[in-house]
């Protein structure tokens, strides 16, 4: 099977670009290199099965080369920055919006399934309980209403024109290959500071909670989802099913209490106070489940993070 990887430079695309690569797939990555890095994948490159092209999703001449022969789309190519997103709402439209318009119609054309990668920021946040697929949806940032009418087209082209589509919501994610800057995760900025000698920052007061899926689970899910027949048409979150206050997590990462600083908070009234998943529906539907615990996770992004000297 031929697989199209958008996006597959970068941090959650690279992961996924490997799990196929493991499974023997061919995967042709398409990424314009906005945001991703040639050295995400470097360990992977001497694998005949991994072609790249440089391009973005906006162009359809492109798109329409890197389509043939395709049997699956992982659309993982996005603008995913939530500030950037509020300065610059335009290029949240085209990028996430017309762009995946963009992989539809091409996918249309030459009838190849499409798994969009989703993000669990569509939802109410405001939530104190567990988040399920039946939990309403109330997007409060360009970039969240960009990923939700990205999946809503996805849906419509389901619906209208039969065209197989799943829909993937992962949690907050991370891990290796993720950046430490402060565009990164959070788990990634801590393990730099620490690195680095520098205080932990913490904005406000560090009970806000945070739900966090180790990244190659996160790529087994989308891998399993875009395999498997029962996941076409569904909408399907994935999260590790427990969430960490930020200032355990500060802890967890640093365990010196006095290198832990809490800093104003930019913006407190868009604060998310608590993020968990429920990600039931993954389990009985897939099969799938978080391996990884927090512990193990932070180790390995750790020892990335001090070999790579991020
Ligand atoms: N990181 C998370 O915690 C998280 C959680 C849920 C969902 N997601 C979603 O997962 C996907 C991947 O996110 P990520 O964290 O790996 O981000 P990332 O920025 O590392 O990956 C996105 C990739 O898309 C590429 N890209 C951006 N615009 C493009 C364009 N116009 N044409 C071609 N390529 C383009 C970038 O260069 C980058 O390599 C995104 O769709 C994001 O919304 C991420």
């Amino acid at each position: 099977m031929n697989v199209l990887v958008t996006g597959g430079s970068g941090f959650i695309g690279r992961w996924v670009v490997k799990k196929l690569l493991d499974g023997r797939y061919e995967v042709c990555v398409l990424d314009d290199l906005s945001n991703g890095r040639v050295e995400n994948l470097e360990e992977l490159k001497e694998d005949q099965n991994l072609k790249f092209v440089l391009g973005d999703i906006r162009d359809k001449e492109v798109l329409q080369s890197v389509f043939k022969d395709i049997d699956i789309c992982i659309h993982a190519a996005a603008a995913i920055n939530v500030q950037e997103s509020i300065d610059n709402p335009q290029k949240y439209y085209d990028v996430n919006i017309d762009g995946t318009f963009n992989i539809l119609e091409e996918a249309r054309r030459k009838d190849v399934k499409v798994v969009l990668i989703g993000t669990c920021m569509v939802y109410d946040l405001t939530s104190s309980k567990a988040i399920n697929e039946e939990h309403p949806v109330n997007p409060k940032s360009p970039y969240a209403g960009s990923k939700l009418a990205a999946e809503n087209l996805a849906l419509s082209y389901f619906h209208a024109y039969g065209l197989p589509v799943v829909i993937t919501r992962p949690f907050n994610t991370y891990g290796p290959y993720q950046k430490s800057d402060m565009e990164g995760g959070v788990v990634s900025i801590f393990i730099r500071s620490l690195l680095q000698g520098e205080p932990l920052k913490i904005f406000g007061d560090g009970t806000q909670t945070r739900d966090l899926l180790y990244v190659e689970d996160c790529a087994e899910f989308i891998v399993n989802a875009s395999f498997n027949k029962k996941a076409v048409g569904e909408v399907i979150n994935a999260g590790s099913g427990k969430d960490i206050a930020i200032k355990d997590l500060a802890f967890l990462i640093c365990k010196e209490a006095e290198r832990i600083k809490y800093v104003e908070h930019h913006h407190p009234q868009s604060e998310i106070p608590k993020l968990l998943c429920n990600y039931t529906k993954a389990k009985e539907l897939l099969g799938w489940e978080p391996k990884t615990s927090l512990e193990e996770g932070i180790g390995k992004t750790k020892e990335w993070i001090r070999q790579t000297k991020q």
